[in-house]
């Protein structure tokens, strides 16, 4: 039975303000999303609807319901040990518990090789279930009253994982920091398994990247917002770098979970349309889809971005060395290399169009896909933070 459904029974239970609950508990057959269950004091009298209302968590749940959070599917990548930390719930909780550090290791079995430490054990690995009310509300279901959503699961500083735990995301209005635990981005490894050296391709930057070999997906992953809007670990060629002001004065949630409008805002996380955290005392005024302040930075930002992948195509010699997406025509970052199954039409090494070999690239061009990736990836278009990403990608685009 769905968490959902259980919700929706258990409301219909619930006929007066207060029930008494023994330690048994009164919970169902935990459902498949796996939640904390119950662990009620003895006989103790608890106020249940202090949460289970319309006015909190049910019309919370109703948000949740338009978050990609609930309705997608990424949770089931979190049957792997190393997906976990940011795909399910219990590998969230996890990394959180055991403070997991993001470092990388010698490989105590394998002379010469390394183990990211960024991953979770064997059994939470087989406990995956989506992103849940009880992934940020740790505390849920534990005194029973409604203090109980907070503390946040974790708001502590956040060491990236791209950078094995040597840079952190740090934002002053903390709660940012419970998003950029899981949208971060992730390293790149060389053959040894040990994370590459990122700053030899800013100190070296002339030299062929050798660093690790090139495949259709190699690159830093998703969740690159966090280190953007934290205005930390791109890989920064020359000088100059400042962040927005959303960097010190917001959290994530002051835009995505901002008085909800239509299917955006509170708990839906999205902030697709929405306004309401722009226009608020100290901030904007006006802001809307049409307020030159947006468009401007949206048009420099996606001007710059377009120019960085025409430079990058440009090492393939008349074949693009990114590849175009087909369902919206962008570069989304992969490289355009043959992979069987993500990539079987891809150009370079492919084994049905004559095999030809990737181009050289060197350091400082490697590190311009990278930067690619961290700002497509980060999806804001230089509203996450203007400045930073607008001096990463001038910078980059001289960088050779
Ligand atoms: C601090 C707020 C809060 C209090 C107090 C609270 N709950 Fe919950 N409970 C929640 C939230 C949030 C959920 C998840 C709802 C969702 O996912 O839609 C939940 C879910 C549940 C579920 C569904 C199964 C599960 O574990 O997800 C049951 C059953 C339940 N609560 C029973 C109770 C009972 C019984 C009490 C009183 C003894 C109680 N709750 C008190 C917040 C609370
Ligand atoms: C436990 C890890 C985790 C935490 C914590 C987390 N997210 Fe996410 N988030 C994800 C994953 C994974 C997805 C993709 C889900 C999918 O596709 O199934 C996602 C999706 C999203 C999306 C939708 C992106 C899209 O492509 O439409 C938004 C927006 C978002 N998160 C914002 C936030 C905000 C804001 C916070 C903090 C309040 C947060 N997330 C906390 C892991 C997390
Ligand atoms: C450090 C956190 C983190 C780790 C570790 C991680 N992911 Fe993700 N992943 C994310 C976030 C955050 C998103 C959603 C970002 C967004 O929508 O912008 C995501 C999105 C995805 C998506 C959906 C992409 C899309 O838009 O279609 C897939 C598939 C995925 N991850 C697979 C994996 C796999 C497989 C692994 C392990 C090999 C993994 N992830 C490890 C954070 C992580
Ligand atoms: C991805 C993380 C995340 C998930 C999932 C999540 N929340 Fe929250 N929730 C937050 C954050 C962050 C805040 C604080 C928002 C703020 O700063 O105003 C919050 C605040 C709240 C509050 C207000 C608490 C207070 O003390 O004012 C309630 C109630 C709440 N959440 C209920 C829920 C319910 C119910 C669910 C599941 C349907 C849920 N949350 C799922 C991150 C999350
Ligand atoms: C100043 C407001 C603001 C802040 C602060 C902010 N975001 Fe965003 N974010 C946006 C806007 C605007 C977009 C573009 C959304 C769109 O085009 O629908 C976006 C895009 C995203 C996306 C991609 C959504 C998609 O549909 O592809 C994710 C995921 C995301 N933000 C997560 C975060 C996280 C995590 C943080 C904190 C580290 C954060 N955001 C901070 C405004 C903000």
């Amino acid at each position: 039975m769905s968490m959902k459904r259980i919700v929706k029974l258990f409301s219909l239970l619930i006929v007066t303000g207060m029930v008494m609950v023994s330690c048994e508990g009164p919970m169902g057959p935990q459902g498949p999303q796996g939640s904390q269950g119950t662990k009620g004091e003895p006989g103790a009298t608890v106020a249940c609807t202090e949460c289970h209302n319309q006015d909190v968590v049910e019309t919370k749940a109703r948000e949740y319901e338009h978050a990609l959070h609930f309705s997608g599917t990424a949770f089931e990548e979190g049957s792997r040990a190393g997906c976990a930390p940011c795909h399910s719930d219990q590998g969230f909780r996890f990394v959180v518990d055991n403070n997991t550090p993001a470092t990388f290791v010698p490989d105590p079995a394998n002379a010469g090789k390394y183990l990211n430490n960024y991953s979770v054990d064997a059994l939470t690995a087989s406990l995956p279930g989506p992103i849940s009310c009880f992934t940020c509300h740790s505390s849920l279901h534990t005194t029973y009253n409604g203090e109980d959503f907070s503390p946040l699961t974790t708001v502590a500083e956040v060491p990236m994982t791209m950078w094995g735990g040597t840079k952190t995301i740090n934002f002053a209005k903390s709660n940012g920091n419970l998003c950029a635990k899981c949208h971060q981005p992730r390293p790149v490894t060389a053959s040894s398994g040990n994370v590459i050296d990122y700053a030899l391709l800013v100190s070296d930057p002339n030299t062929k990247y050798t660093l690790s070999s090139i495949s259709y997906r190699t690159g830093i992953h998703y969740g690159a917002q966090g280190a953007i809007a934290g205005g930390v670990g791109g890989i920064q060629f020359g000088s100059g770098y400042a962040n927005s002001s959303h960097t010190a004065n917001l959290s994530c949630g002051s835009c995505h979970m901002a008085e909800p409008r239509t299917l955006s805002g509170g708990h839906s996380f999205s902030v697709a349309d929405l306004y309401t955290g722009c226009n608020i005392g100290g901030c904007h005024t006006n802001m809307s889809a049409t307020s030159p302040t947006f468009t401007n930075a949206v048009d420099d930002i996606t001007g710059l971005l377009s120019d960085l992948a025409t430079k990058i195509n440009e090492i393939g010699n008349g074949h693009d060395i990114l590849q175009k997406d087909p369902t919206d025509d962008q570069y989304h970052g992969y490289l355009d290399i043959y992979d069987a199954g993500s990539n079987p039409t891809g150009y370079w090494k492919n084994p049905d169009q004559g095999n030809v070999s990737f181009p050289p690239v060197t350091n400082a061009q490697f590190g311009a896909i990278i930067n690619y990736q961290l700002v497509f990836r980060d999806g804001s278009t230089g509203v996450h933070n203007y400045l930073y990403t607008k001096k990463l990608l001038e910078n980059t685009l001289a960088a050779w």
